[in-house]
C-alpha cells in the first residue's frame, strides 16, 4: 500500500479501539499512536501489532516519542480529554478540553499542518470549534464526528423494532451532539423504502427518543466512561473516506458558512469526505418543524462558542 499514515491522539477507549479496527482491516500503512501516558501507549502499540500481524495485516502501529512523529500523517484523530466528572459543570469540561486540545493543537501545527483533523473529544462541536480557530485551519480540514455515530444508533434501534435489514439501513441525524440533535425519520431509510411506510408514529417516535439518549444510555450502564465500539467504528469509516478518496457522504460536525442559514457556528450536516477533507456540504430540505429544531440544536452549540470566545479566546 503506499505511504497512508494515521496519527492517533489520546489512546484511551476509543483511541486504542479505532487503532485495533484500522490496523486489523489493513486501511492505512502506519499508526502513530500519542497519549500523555507514555508505558500505556507503548503497551498499545504492541499489543495492537501482534493482534493485526497475526491476521496479516502489514499496518505498522508505533507510539510516538514527540510531536515529530505526527510528520507526514495524512489524518490525525483527536481523542484526547477529560470526560465530564461529578461536579463539573458543562463549561469546566469544556474550558479543560479546550486546554487539552489547544496543547495537542501545537505539535499538529508545526509537523502536519496538511493532515486532516477528525476530532472525537466533547463536548463535539465546540472542540471542533476550538480546533479550527486555534489553528487556523481552511474548515474543510477540520471534521468532527458525531452524527455518523448518532446514525448508528438510529440504525441499531430500527433494527431491534424490525428484526431485518442490517447493514441495509441509513439513518440521517443532524444539528449538534447533545441531547437536543435532530433525527430525520424522513431522510432514514431501509434499502430505498421510508421509514414511515415500514414502522408506525409511535415506533418511529420512541426511535428518536432512544438515538437522542444513546449516548447517555450507555454512559450509565458503564458508570465510569463512555461508549467506544460504536465511536471507533464511526470514525474508522470517517478515516477510510478521507484516506481513500472514497468521497462517501456521513453526517459529520463542521464549520458552517451560509450553509442551513448560519455561519460560524458548528454542527452537524451530511458532508462529502475524500482526500481534501469535507469536499461538499449537502444541503437537506428541512421542514418548518426540523428547521426549528436544528436552530435548537445550534444555539446550544453558540452557547458553548460563546463561553469559549468570552472565557478561552481572550
Ligand atoms: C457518546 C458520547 C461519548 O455519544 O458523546 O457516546
Amino acid at each position: 500500500m503506499e505511504n497512508k499514515k494515521v496519527g492517533i491522539i489520546g489512546v484511551g477507549n476509543v483511541g486504542s479501539t479505532l487503532a485495533y479496527s484500522l490496523a486489523s482491516k489493513g486501511i492505512c500503512s502506519s499508526i502513530v499512536l500519542k497519549d500523555i501516558r507514555e508505558n500505556i501507549v507503548q503497551a498499545m502499540a504492541l499489543d495492537i501489532s501482534q493482534a493485526a500481524n497475526s491476521e496479516s495485516s502489514h499496518t505498522k502501529v508505533s507510539a510516538a516519542k514527540s510531536g515529530e512523529d505526527l510528520k507526514d500523517c495524512e489524518v490525525i484523530v483527536i481523542t484526547a480529554g477529560i470526560p465530564r466528572k461529578p461536579g463539573m459543570s458543562r463549561d469546566d469540561l469544556l474550558l479543560t478540553n479546550a486546554k487539552i486540545m489547544t496543547s495537542v493543537l501545537e505539535d499538529i501545527k508545526k509537523y502536519a499542518p496538511n493532515s486532516k483533523l477528525i476530532i472525537v473529544s466533547n463536548p463535539l462541536d465546540a472542540m471542533v470549534y476550538t480546533a479550527i480557530k486555534s489553528t487556523g485551519f481552511p474548515r474543510e480540514q477540520v471534521i468532527g464526528m458525531a452524527g455518523i455515530l448518532d446514525s448508528a444508533r438510529m440504525a441499531h434501534f430500527v433494527y431491534e423494532k424490525l428484526g431485518y435489514g442490517a447493514g441495509q439501513i441509513e439513518c440521517s441525524v443532524m444539528g449538534g451532539h447533545g441531547d437536543d440533535m435532530v433525527p430525520l425519520p424522513n431522510y432514514s431509510t431501509v434499502a430505498g423504502v421510508n421509514l414511515s411506510t415500514l414502522l408506525s408514529s409511535d415506533d418511529i417516535e420512541d426511535i428518536v427518543t432512544k438515538t437522542k439518549n444513546g449516548g447517555l444510555q450507555i454512559v450509565k450502564l458503564l458508570e465510569t466512561g463512555s461508549a467506544y465500539y460504536a465511536p471507533a467504528h464511526s470514525t474508522s469509516l470517517m478515516v477510510e473516506s478521507i484516506l481513500h478518496n472514497k468521497k462517501k457522504i456521513y453526517p459529520c460536525s463542521v464549520m458552517l458558512d451560509g450553509e442551513y442559514g448560519y455561519e460560524n457556528v458548528v454542527g452537524g450536516v451530511p458532508v462529502m469526505l475524500g482526500s481534501n477533507g469535507v469536499e461538499k456540504i449537502m444541503e437537506l430540505k428541512l421542514d418548518a418543524t426540523q428547521k426549528d429544531l436544528f436552530k435548537n440544536s445550534i444555539n446550544s452549540v453558540k452557547e458553548l462558542i460563546n463561553t469559549l470566545d468570552e472565557k478561552f479566546f481572550v
